[in-house]
């Protein structure tokens, strides 16, 4: 009995899709991976102190739907006033690449941008991976204010206070 070319080509295909789908497989736990890994790194490196609504002042028990979905309440110094703005928005219209080069740009007090600007670029796309699988949700926080600008919302003022009877007492 001959065996016909399309024998051939089917085991061939076969292999080809078993191929693909170990290849699948492995390209899910990778990105698996990376997801946790972004939340870790998004818990440690504390950006859900300012980025996500009441997480300082519940002692973090927010859950994790609602990270990152900035907060309208303003951090007030000689810079203007500044929002930590609603990340889950911002990495929904950026590509990682895009993203990697964003996050890494020099932004006003309080934001820590020199420790993100830090980050490796492996570090960085996991937490794009993170934020993007939480989806995009909640609204844009509030737009900066220049200094001397009228400021409509709450807002923590960051100012180095002397209280003046105490400094006199030393
Ligand atoms: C102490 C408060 C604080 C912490 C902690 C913080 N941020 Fe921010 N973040 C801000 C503020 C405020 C802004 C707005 C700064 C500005 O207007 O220039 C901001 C802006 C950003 C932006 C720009 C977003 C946009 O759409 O304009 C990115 C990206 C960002 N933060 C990422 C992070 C990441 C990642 C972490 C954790 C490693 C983090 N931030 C931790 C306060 C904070």
């Amino acid at each position: 009995m001959s065996r016909s070319l399309s024998d051939f080509t089917g085991a061939a295909g076969l292999a080809l899709a078993l191929l693909g789908g170990g290849v699948a497989a492995a390209g899910d736990r990778h990105a698996a991976a990376a997801v946790e890994r972004g939340r870790y790194l998004v818990n440690v490196a504390g950006c859900n102190d300012c980025h996500t609504p009441g997480y300082m002042q519940k002692g973090g028990a927010v859950p994790v739907g609602e990270w990152l979905t900035g907060t309208a309440v303003g951090y007030q110094g000689p810079w203007g006033t500044t929002y930590a703005a609603n990340l889950r928005l911002t990495a929904s219209r950026l590509t990682e690449a895009e993203w990697v080069q964003f996050a890494r740009q020099e932004r006003l007090p309080p934001m820590p941008w020199f420790n993100v600007a830090a980050m490796t670029d492996a570090d960085l796309r996991a937490i794009y991976a993170f934020i993007r699988s939480l989806g995009a949700a909640g609204t844009a926080a509030p737009a900066y204010v220049a200094p001397g600008g009228k400021v409509t919302t709450p807002y923590f003022v960051f100012v180095p206070q002397v209280d003046p009877p105490r400094a006199a007492a030393r």
